[in-house]
């Protein structure tokens, strides 16, 4: 099987500060239900020792491998080669910044491996995620509860577990954010003391959902200082729901459901946007 891709090198000078980038090809054998990654330690341990990905667990769990596979952002490990080559796993997609061609490809007989789009790159195939984790910090993502630790747990009921539990799987893979029309987009000159001049980009899927998971824990204070954290455009309100968060995640995590439910929540306080 051939595999076509993105090579960069961010480090050395060589094309990497002026944005120069190209497309090696590579052809490996591959097996039953090799995946995109294994076929990567496969170019690099027979072909190219040169060429940089990121990975850790190997198993869906650390998110680290997340990349732009046939123009969709993916988890390299639990992407199998075949299941591309057959044509399935087709995912339509709103237009989005990694979406556009780049190189001419044969999906039927490649397969296309880029970096995540929306992110500063580095090297190959490895992205900048300072400002994915940026701005995930900035949506306090820590559990804060409202009253002192029982002897025992704290109890919730069912409904509120499962509606938590459709955010609370997030491996932090930014594959949203890769697929997101927003993300990475300029935002809106702040205004005021407190913007600071600043341009206030958009927080992005994952943060958001991040965000409304903590909104409806139960456990937390029964207040809206979550809900009012992201009452503006770089929050609840510069979503424009394409809804290719939703459709990439490997975790099943909606969070353009969060964002709407959030937005109507806004509304009814009669809370005004920043
Ligand atoms: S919400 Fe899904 S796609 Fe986005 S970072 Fe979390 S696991 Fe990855
Ligand atoms: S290597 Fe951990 S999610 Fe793929």
């Amino acid at each position: 099987m051939k595999l076509k891709v993105f090579r960069y090198d961010g480090e050395s000078g060589k094309g990497g500060k002026s944005g120069k980038f190209h497309y090696d090809s590579f052809e490996i054998e591959s097996g039953p239900g090799m995946t995109v990654l294994s076929a990567l330690f496969k170019i690099q341990e027979e072909l190219d020792d040169s060429l940089a990905f990121r990975y850790s667990c190997r198993g869906a769990v650390c998110g680290s491998c997340g990349m732009l596979i046939n123009k969709v952002p993916r988890l390299a490990c639990r992407t199998q080669v075949e299941y591309l080559l057959k044509g399935e796993g087709q995912v339509k997609l709103r237009p989005f910044p990694g979406m556009e061609e780049t190189v001419s490809w044969d999906p039927e007989e490649e397969v296309l491996v880029e970096p995540l789009p929306n992110l500063a790159k580095i090297k190959d195939l490895i992205v900048d995620m300072d400002k994915f984790f940026k701005f995930y910090r900035a949506v306090e993502p820590t559990f804060k509860p409202a009253s002192k630790a029982p002897e025992k747990e704290r109890l919730m009921d069912h409904e509120a577990v499962s509606e938590l539990e459709k955010y609370t799987n997030c491996v932090l893979c930014a594959s949203c954010v890769g697929a997101c029309p927003i993300s990475g987009k300029k935002g809106d000159e702040g205004e005021g003391e407190e913007a600071k001049g600043e341009i206030k980009e958009f927080l992005g899927p994952a943060a958001l959902a991040k965000l409304y998971r903590f909104h409806i824990d139960p456990r937390e204070a029964d207040d809206d200082s979550r809900l009012l954290l992201a009452n503006d455009k770089s929050g609840w309100w510069g979503c424009e729901f394409n809804a290719n968060c939703k459709a990439v995640c490997p975790k099943g995590v909606p969070p353009i459901l969060g964002i709407g439910k959030a937005r109507r929540e806004v509304q009814k306080l009669g809370k005004e946007p920043k």
